[in-house]
C-alpha cells in the first residue's frame, strides 16, 4: 500500500487506522491470523480483508464495532507511535501553505522525529517531488525508514542520520523549502540557506519557545533574510447548544410581520462582509437596530417581556465562555453573537431581537 495513493479494499500487509472513538485511533498492520484486541472486543484481521476502507467492523461478540479507515497523513499523525514530540495537523497545514509546498517540491527537513510532518510533506510533494529528512538519533532515523518502507513512500524520501547543526545538510541549491524542528535551529540556518535554491525559496523554523524564535530571527536577519514572519496556529473549538438564557427580554420585531424575510435579508447583508466588519462597527449597527425596535410598535412576534428566551448558544470549548463574534447559520435564519465577553445581543432567525437586559 502507499500513503501517497489509494485503493478501495483492505489487503494483507495494509496499514489500517482503526477508529475506536472520536478521541481514540489506532494503527495496525493487517496480518494473516492477526487479531486486534481492545476494550470493545476481539476483531480478527481476516474479517477486515476484502472490506472497503471506511467499513464498520464488528467484534466477535457482535455487540460493538469499530471502523477501518484508509491511512491519510492526518490520521497517521493522530495514531502514530510517539518517539518524540510531534507536529499536529493544524501546524502542518500552516507550514505546508506558507512554504508553498506542492507536487514536485524538493524539501529538506530536520529533525525527522516521529515522522509526523514528514508523511504530510511527502503526500504534498508526490509524485515528482522529494523529501530529504535529517535525524541525528540513529534508532529514530532507522524507524522512520521502516515506516516509509511500510507505507510505500521510500521512493519519495531520503532519510539521513546526521547532525544538521554540526555537520550541516551537505546539499547545495536543491531545495524549494527547508523546515527545521530542532532545539537550536539557529545553528542550522546557515547550512539551510546554502541548500535552498535561491530567491523565492522558503525556510520555516518551528519552535515552542519565544527565546528560540528570537535567536533564530536574529540569525536569519544577519544572513539577509527578508519578510521574517512569526505565526501562532490556534484551534478554537466552539460548541453549539440549544438552551434557554436567563435575563433576556424579547422585543417586538421592528420590520413587519414577515419575520423570515427580514432574517434572510439580514443574513445576506451580513454574511458577505462578516470577515471585514469590525466588532465595534457591528455593535453600532446593532444599537441602531435596537433604537428602531423601540420606536416600532407594529409586528409583535413572540411574547414581549418574556424573561426566558430559547436560543442557539455558542460557547468556546476551552474557556466555557460565550464565543465572541460567532455567526451560525440555521435553516431558518442566522444567529449572531457580538464581540463582547458577555453575550449582549443576538438576532434570531424567527425575527425576534433578543437583548440582554442586564
Ligand atoms: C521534536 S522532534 C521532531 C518531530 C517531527 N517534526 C515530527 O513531526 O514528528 C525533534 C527531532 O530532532 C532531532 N534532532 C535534534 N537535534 C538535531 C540535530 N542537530 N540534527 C538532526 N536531528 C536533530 C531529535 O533527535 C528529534 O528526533
Amino acid at each position: 500500500m502507499s500513503f501517497a495513493s489509494y485503493h478501495d479494499n483492505i489487503e494483507l500487509g495494509d496499514t489500517v487506522i482503526l477508529y475506536l472513538s472520536p478521541t481514540e485511533l489506532e494503527a495496525i498492520t493487517i496480518k494473516r491470523g492477526g487479531v486486534e484486541r481492545n476494550k470493545f472486543g476481539d476483531f480478527p484481521h481476516a474479517n477486515m480483508i476484502g472490506k472497503p476502507f471506511g467499513s464498520k467492523i464488528y467484534a466477535m461478540n457482535k455487540r460493538s464495532w469499530i471502523m477501518a479507515l484508509y491511512p491519510t497523513p492526518e490520521l497517521w499523525t493522530r495514531a502514530l507511535p510517539h518517539r518524540t514530540q510531534i507536529i499536529y495537523s493544524t501546524d502542518i497545514s500552516l507550514v505546508a501553505m506558507y512554504l508553498n509546498l506542492k507536487p514536485g517540491s524538493v524539501v529538506i527537513e530536520s529533525g525527522t522525529g516521529s515522522a509526523s510532518l514528514s508523511h504530510a510533506i511527502i503526500r504534498t510533494v508526490a509524485p515528482t517531488g522529494h523529501l530529504h529528512t535529517f535525524e541525528y538519533h540513529e534508532q529514530r532515523a532507522q524507524l522512520a525508514r521502516q515506516d516509509f518502507e511500510a507505507h510505500g513512500l521510500s521512493h519519495l524520501v531520503t532519510v539521513r542520520c546526521r547532525d544538521a547543526c554540526k555537520e550541516g545538510f551537505g546539499l547545495e541549491r536543491v531545495a524549494d523549502a527547508v523546515f527545521l524542528d530542532l532545539p537550536s535551529p539557529w545553528d542550522a540556518v546557515e547550512s539551510a540557506t546554502r541548500a535552498l535554491k535561491g530567491p523565492g525559496a522558503k525556510l520555516c523554523s518551528f519552535s515552542p519557545c519565544l527565546e528560540q524564535v528570537q535567536k533564530t530571527c536574529t540569525r536569519l536577519r544577519a544572513l539577509g533574510y527578508q519578510d521574517i514572519i512569526t505565526y501562532v496556529g490556534l484551534i478554537r473549538h466552539l460548541s453549539f447548544s440549544h438552551t434557554k438564557m436567563q435575563n433576556f427580554v424579547i422585543r417586538p420585531n421592528p420590520k413587519g410581520t414577515n419575520s423570515n424575510k427580514r432574517t434572510a435579508e439580514q443574513s445576506e447583508a451580513t454574511d458577505g462582509d462578516a470577515q471585514s466588519v469590525q466588532p465595534s462597527a457591528k455593535r453600532e449597527n446593532i444599537e441602531a437596530e435596537d433604537e428602531e425596535t423601540q420606536a416600532s410598535e407594529t409586528a409583535v412576534v413572540g411574547n414581549p417581556g418574556v424573561k426566558w428566551a430559547p436560543i442557539e448558544f455558542a460557547t468556546e470549548f476551552m474557556t466555557g465562555r460565550p464565543a465572541p463574534s460567532v455567526r451560525h447559520a440555521r435553516p431558518h435564519g442566522i444567529f449572531d453573537l457580538c464581540d463582547t465577553p458577555m453575550l449582549s445581543y443576538c438576532f434570531r432567525g424567527d425575527g425576534l431581537i433578543v437583548q440582554n437586559d442586564q
